[in-house]
């Protein structure tokens, strides 16, 4: 079914675009400077929500993407309904195609976290209510708007920036490298062999300008790096196989690392992390590490998000 003219999807950061997520960042940045002193719960003022529904359905677990769509939902006026798997008829095998004919009569905009990418496009496909993804197997764009805001904050222009991304090459990759063609900022990628991302999000970054680089070596990746990233070896749905441990061991974010990098470099993890494995507990604990500023800013991203589908931020 159509969505109202005004209304939009957001599936993947190519359907809002350079231009749209340049003003989500904006407006992210601005909302959270106006409430900088507000109890978390305060509507902002403007209340652009106001009687809005979202219902969040979650296929996966989560909490930063569940309470960040909560708290933003709030925040701008709105509320939301909550939908686990296992606790609705989602779990008992209703269609996708069915339950999107459903909420869209009953909330105003739906966000889901599913596994195989194709379910969101399906929700999509048949809601006639904006469908947000909060994570599929392939992507988890709504973390890299967060992200986004993180390293801009930190006084790092986007443009030419050169970020490093360690370990597994999985969904919050894809998003990255889908980024870095849109924002022009450009991504060394060190994965050990057979794990790299799908080339199909290389070519998308590629195509936009942006530089990327895929190598076996973390430290080549390091090197006069602006932004070291990591994310878990083994992603939710996966196999904590002994092999894909033992071949990520030396993809490490480690102090040796690090000091490859810029003197400024800053550390990122969307979380939830597993210190000792992915990362040391002296990056993660360390003075360039961002990662609970980029956590909070997911509720910051979220309501850019949210406006953007609503057709509320150009
Ligand atoms: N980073 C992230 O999406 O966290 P959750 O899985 O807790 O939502
Ligand atoms: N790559 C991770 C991200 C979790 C937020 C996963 O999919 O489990």
């Amino acid at each position: 079914m159509a969505l109202p003219a005004t209304h939009r999807h957001f599936l993947d950061l190519s359907d809002a675009g350079a231009d749209a997520i340049a003003a989500m960042i904006a407006d992210a940045i601005d909302r959270k400077a106006a409430r900088a002193k507000w109890p978390k719960g305060q509507v902002d003022p403007d209340q652009p929500l106001a009687g809005r529904v979202l219902a969040l359905v979650f296929e996966k677990s989560s909490t930063r993407t569940r309470v960040s769509f909560d708290i933003a939902m709030r925040q701008l006026g709105g509320t939301v309904l909550l939908l686990e798997a296992g606790s609705s008829q989602l779990g008992r095998g209703e269609s996708i195609a069915d339950t999107a004919r459903v909420l869209s009569r009953m909330v105003d905009a739906i966000m889901l976290r599913t596994d195989d990418h194709a379910k969101i496009e399906e929700m999509a496909r048949h809601a006639s209510v904006p469908v947000i993804n909060g994570l599929t197997d392939r992507s988890h764009p709504c973390q890299i708007v967060a992200d986004l805001l993180t390293v801009i904050e930190q006084g790092k222009p986007l443009p030419g920036l050169e970020v490093a991304w360690f370990g597994d090459g999985n969904n919050v990759l894809h998003s990255i490298l889908e980024a870095a063609g849109l924002m022009k900022f450009n991504v060394r990628v060190a994965t050990p062999a057979g794990f790299e991302p799908d080339p199909e999000f290389v070519a998308l970054a590629r195509e936009g300008g942006s530089i990327v680089t895929l190598t076996n070596s973390a430290s080549d990746a390091a090197a006069r790096a602006d932004v070291l990233v990591t994310d878990t070896w083994i992603s939710m749905g996966q196999d904590a196989a002994a092999e894909k441990r033992a071949a990520m061991a030396s993809y490490q974010v480690d102090r040796v690392l690090m000091e490859r990098a810029k003197s400024d470099a800053i550390f990122l993890h969307c979380l939830p992390a597993h210190v000792g494995d992915e990362v040391t507990e002296e990056v993660f604990e360390g003075p360039q590490s961002c990662v609970f500023p980029e956590a909070e800013n997911r509720i910051h991203a979220q309501k850019s998000v949210l406006l953007w589908s609503f057709g509320l931020l150009q």
